[in-house]
């Protein structure tokens, strides 16, 4: 009797330590994303229906689809989401995230699905239009914290930086004349600037990015399942259909 209860407790240990994250996912029937909804047209809060939405979400959809489960969005500060991640509050980031060495220590990145980079944010009439980093010397700049800009615009000497947990933020100070300029990615800085008259992009493209969905680097099943979803969206007409609605 003994000896049985000793087989069958190792047995259920080991059987449960095959259990992959895909298992948990389909017995709890959703998969949980994690993004910080304030970098449209990746991930936004759409004014009427107050729901996280944009091309990384669609992405999120794609992925749950695959595995016959709902989607979930939680919407969290940046710099909290591979901390989230790495706890399993989340079971995936798709949040225009950067593929980074830095990162990559933590967590693992699916390919490459975007490619992005850098631009400068100004007032119009401001008379101040910088073209580089190293032309926000001597400024006050709104990054938003644990971003690619936070960490490239933090090298510049003699800047004065501030940093936000959310871009709604950022913009308004800048819109109010509180900060000279803001760093972000430039599809999201496009579209900021297109829903406020009073800004616009003053430098070219500073910086070469790649976004990728991230995962804890234990779940290589899961990685395997979102490459496929992306494969397939960049081979069926689905992602030109992603890119055309929200470019
Ligand atoms: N691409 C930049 C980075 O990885 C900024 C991403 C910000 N994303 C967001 N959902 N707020 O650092």
């Amino acid at each position: 009797m003994k000896k049985f209860l000793v087989v069958l407790v190792l047995s259920i240990f080991i059987i449960s330590s095959f259990a992959t994250v895909i298992d948990t996912i389909k017995k709890r029937g959703e998969i949980i994303l994690g993004t910080e909804a304030t970098y449209p047209p990746f991930e936004y809060v759409d004014e009427q229906t107050k729901r996280v939405v944009g091309f990384d979400i669609e992405i999120g959809q794609a992925i749950a689809r695959k595995l016959g489960v709902k989607l979930v969005v939680k919407d969290i500060a940046f710099d909290g989401l591979i901390p989230a991640l790495i706890t399993g509050k989340i079971d995936f980031i798709a949040a225009a995230m950067t593929i980074t060495e830095e990162r990559q220590k933590m967590v693992s990145f699916s390919d490459p699905y975007f490619t992005a980079g850098q631009v400068i944010v100004v007032r119009k009439g401001s008379g101040f239009s910088p073209k580089s980093y190293q032309d926000l010397s001597g400024h006050k700049v709104g990054v938003q914290q644990g971003t690619t800009a936070d960490i490239d615009v933090s090298k510049v000497k003699g800047v004065s930086i501030v940093r936000y947990t959310r871009f709604t933020d950022a913009f308004l100070d800048l819109a109010l004349g509180r900060l000279d300029a803001v760093v972000l990615d430039f599809a999201p800085a496009q579209a900021y600037v297109k829903f406020n008259p009073k800004l616009e992009i003053s430098s070219p493209v500073l910086s070469q990015e790649n976004y990728g969905i991230a995962v804890r680097k234990q779940d290589k099943e899961l990685l395997g399942v979102i490459n496929e979803v992306l494969k397939e969206l960049k081979t069926k007409t689905a992602y030109d259909y992603l890119i055309d609605k929200w470019f």
